[in-house]
C-alpha cells in the first residue's frame, strides 16, 4: 500500500469511472482532489461520493488544456500522483469532430504532463482502452496483441500511449501505468453514483438500462450474423468498481520504483449482446424489447481480455460477474431514472 497521506489528483473525477475511483481512493485513506471541467458531468456526482464515503472531495472546476489552472493546482497542493481520466470518449462524435478529440485528449494530456514535469510530479495512471486493439484477429487479447485504432478516438488513445512511452524512455524517473479498459459497466452498490450519458446512449448496457426504466422503447441489436455462439457481438464487460480498484492496484505497482506498465483491465470472460439482455432482464425483473438491425460499422465480432498480466503484476483481478454488474446498474437506474438530474 502506498503512502496514505499522499494527495492524488484525479482529472475527470466527476465522470463515470473517475467518481467510482474517487470512492475507492477515499476509502483507502488517501487524500484526493478532482480537476474536471464538467463538460460531461456535474457536481452531483462529487456530492454523492462525499455522501457514500463521508469524506470531503474537493473539486476544482478547470480544464486540463489550461496550463495556468494546472500549475496552480500543482503549486497549491502536494500532489504525488495523477489518475488521468479527463477526456472525450464518444467514437461517433470523434469521427465528426476529430480535432476536438485531438485537442482534448492529446493536447490536454500533453499539457498535463508538462505541468507535472514542471512540478516534479512523475507518477501517472492513464485511462487507455481496448479500442487500441482495433478490429482484433485473435482472442484473448494480450498486451502484446497488435494495436491499430480505427477511429479518431482510438487514435488519441494510441497517440497518448506512444507519447508516454517516449517520455519514459527519455526520463526513466517516471512511473507510468497505461490501463486498457475493456467495457466498463455497472454502478456503485449504493446506487448513488453510476453512468449518466448526456444523450441517447451509444453503449449497450446504458441503453438496455434506459429501456428497462422506460426512457427508451426498445434496443436495436446491431447484427446477429457474427461468428459467435448466438450471432451477436461478444464483449468483456467489467464492473466499474472492479475497474476503479484496478487504479489503486496500479498506484501500488508504481510505488516501489519507476517503471512503465501496460495492463488490460477486463474479466477475461466474453458475453454476447443477448446474454447481456437476459442478465439485465433477470436483474431488473423487466422485459427488454429488442429488434435486430444492421451491424454497426467498426464493430468487432468479439473482444475479450487476457487479464493474466494484471493479475500477476498488479495483483488485481475482477471479482464481479455479469449478474452483479446488471443488478448494480439497475439499482442506480431505478433510483435515479433521469440520472443525476433526477
Ligand atoms: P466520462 O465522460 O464520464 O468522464 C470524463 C470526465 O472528464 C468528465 O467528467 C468530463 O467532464 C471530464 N473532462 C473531459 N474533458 C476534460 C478537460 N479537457 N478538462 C477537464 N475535464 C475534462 O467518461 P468515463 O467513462 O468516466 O471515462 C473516463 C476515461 O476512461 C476517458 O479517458 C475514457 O476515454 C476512458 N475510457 C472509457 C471507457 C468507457 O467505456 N467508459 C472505456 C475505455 C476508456
Ligand atoms: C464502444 C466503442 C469503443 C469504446 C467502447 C467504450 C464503437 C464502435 N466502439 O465499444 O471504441 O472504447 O465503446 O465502452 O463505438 N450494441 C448493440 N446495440 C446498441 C449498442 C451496442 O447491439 O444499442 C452491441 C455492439 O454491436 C457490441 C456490444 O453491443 O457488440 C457492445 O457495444 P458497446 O457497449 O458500444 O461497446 P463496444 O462496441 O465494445
Amino acid at each position: 500500500m502506498s503512502e496514505l497521506n499522499e494527495t492524488v489528483l484525479v482529472t475527470g473525477g466527476a465522470g463515470y469511472i473517475g467518481s467510482h475511483t474517487c470512492v475507492e481512493l477515499l476509502q483507502s485513506g488517501r487524500k484526493v482532489i478532482v480537476l474536471d471541467n464538467l463538460s460531461n458531468a456535474s457536481k452531483a456526482s462529487i456530492e454523492a461520493v462525499e455522501q457514500i464515503t463521508q469524506k470531503k472531495l474537493p473539486i476544482i472546476e478547470g480544464d486540463i488544456r489550461d496550463r495556468v489552472a494546472l500549475d496552480q493546482v500543482f503549486s497549491k497542493n502536494s500532489i504525488s500522483s495523477v489518475l488521468h481520466f479527463a477526456g472525450l470518449k464518444a467514437v461517433g462524435e470523434s469521427n465528426e469532430f476529430p480535432l476536438k478529440y485531438y485537442d482534448n485528449n492529446v493536447n490536454g494530456t500533453l499539457n498535463l504532463i508538462e505541468s507535472m514535469t514542471a512540478h516534479d510530479c512523475k507518477t501517472l495512471v492513464f485511462s487507455s482502452s481496448a479500442t487500441v486493439y482495433g478490429i482484433p484477429e485473435k482472442m484473448p487479447l494480450t498486451e502484446d496483441s497488435d494495436v491499430g485504432a480505427i477511429n479518431p478516438y482510438g487514435r488519441t488513445k494510441l497517440l497518448v500511449e506512444e507519447m508516454l512511452k517516449d517520455l519514459y524512455a527519455a526520463d526513466p524517473e517516471w512511473r507510468v501505468s497505461l490501463l486498457r479498459y475493456f467495457n466498463p459497466v455497472g454502478a456503485h452498490a449504493s446506487g448513488e453514483i453510476g453512468e449518466d450519458p448526456n444523450d441517447i446512449p451509444n453503449n449497450l448496457l446504458p441503453f438496455i438500462s434506459q429501456v428497462a426504466v422506460g426512457r427508451l422503447d426498445k434496443l436495436q441489436v446491431f447484427g446477429d450474423d457474427y461468428d459467435t455462439a448466438d450471432g451477436t457481438g461478444v464483449r468483456d464487460y467489467i464492473h466499474v468498481v472492479d475497474l476503479a480498484r484496478g487504479h489503486l492496484a496500479a498506484l501500488d505497482y508504481l510505488e516501489p520504483a519507476p517503471k512503465l506498465g501496460i495492463h488490460n483491465l477486463g474479466t477475461g470472460q466474453g458475453y454476447s449482446v443477448l446474454e447481456a439482455v437476459n442478465a439485465f432482464e433477470q436483474a431488473s425483473g423487466r422485459s427488454i424489447p429488442y429488434e435486430v438491425s444492421a451491424r454497426r460499422p467498426g464493430d468487432a465480432a468479439t473482444s475479450y481480455a487476457d487479464p493474466t498480466k494484471a493479475r500477476e503484476e498488479l495483483n488485481w483481478q475482477a471479482k464481479y460477474d455479469l449478474q452483479k454488474m446488471c443488478e448494480d446498474a439497475w439499482r442506480w437506474q431505478s433510483k435515479h431514472p433521469m440520472g443525476y438530474g433526477s
